[in-house]
């Protein structure tokens, strides 16, 4: 599925009507440049899980931030990570396709999970976003 966002708030409508689908075990792998809409994407995921946005942080120094909902939310940002090895320190196997949902900015950091949801955000000129959902089934 394909969609153009024109703002924040757009983006965020598409992570919540796509979080809506989403069950326990899931993982969402996010990729797209610096800025492109990741994060404001997992707010959208966030709200349908009824998570406060604000909860929901940019790249700091966490990689992994877990958000009590039911299910739980993963967030999970691996910008920092730059080998297997410090891959495999974050725990963060640990995290998918258990009981929570987890998302994973940057997820061209480590191998593809073939089970995976994946969102890839482009940027367009001025504040337009083309956002391409591959892996969930359509509605019918
Ligand atoms: N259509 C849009 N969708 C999403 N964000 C937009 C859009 N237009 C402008 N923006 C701006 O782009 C920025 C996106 O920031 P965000 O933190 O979500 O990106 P990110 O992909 O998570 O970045 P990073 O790679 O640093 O984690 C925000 O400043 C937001 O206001
Ligand atoms: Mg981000």
């Amino acid at each position: 599925m394909r969609l153009i966002s024109k703002s924040p708030r757009e983006t965020k409508d598409a992570g919540k009507r796509l979080g809506r689908k989403l069950r326990a075990g899931d993982t969402v792998c996010l990729y797209g440049d610096l800025g492109s809409g990741k994060t404001t994407f997992v707010k959208g995921v966030a709200g349908s899980l009824g998570i406060p946005e604000r909860e929901i942080a940019s790249a700091s120094f966490t990689i992994i931030s877990e958000h009590e909902a039911k299910p739980p939310l993963y967030h999970i940002d691996l910008y920092r990570i730059d080998s297997e090895a410090d891959l495999e320190t974050t725990g963060v196997y640990d995290y998918i396709g258990g009981d929570g949902i987890a998302v994973i900015e940057w997820a061209e950091k480590m191998p593809e999970t073939e089970v995976a949801v994946r969102v890839a955000i482009n940027i367009f000129p001025g504040d337009e976003r083309e956002i391409v959902i591959e892996g969930m089934e359509e509605d019918p």
